[in-house]
């Protein structure tokens, strides 16, 4: 699994984030409940995720300031954009633990949803009660 920042290159594939080719889409998993969304690689994770269309998937300032979006990226490579250290500390960027609004896919991904993320992601659907 390798990480780039914006537009570092210390790692075997590279990944040019100013390219203006076309987008590519990549799969993410979710491992805690085995879905799986398309997300393009010139979009944030929690867009992609938005659009799996859970009820109460928390979205906050989609900027990596308030920490909410928290996910771990279990496989895969990402590019990942400046986030708050309030909500990302040293440790947690070393065990792939980052903001989704602050990540972009560069190649399939597997994550498991943290914090209040997971509370909204990992409950049960909601049942019609009307009828
Ligand atoms: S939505 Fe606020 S940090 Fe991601």
């Amino acid at each position: 699994m390798t990480e780039t920042d914006d537009h570092r290159c210390d790692v075997a594939r590279c990944v040019d984030t100013t390219r203006a080719d076309a987008p590519l889409r990549h799969m993410v998993t979710v491992l805690d409940t085995q879905e799986s969304f398309a997300c393009r690689s010139d979009e944030s994770l929690l867009a992609g995720m938005v659009r799996l269309g859970k009820r109460g998937i928390p979205v906050g300032c989609r900027g990596g300031g308030c920490g909410v979006c928290r996910i771990e990226v279990v496989r895969g490579d990402y590019v990942r954009h400046k986030m708050s250290a309030a909500h990302v500390d040293a440790t947690d960027l070393s065990n792939h633990r980052v903001l989704a609004c602050r990540i972009v896919p560069a190649g399939d991904l597997e994550i498991r949803v943290l914090g209040r993320m997971a509370q909204h992601v990992c409950a049960p659907p909601a049942t019609d009660s009307a009828g």
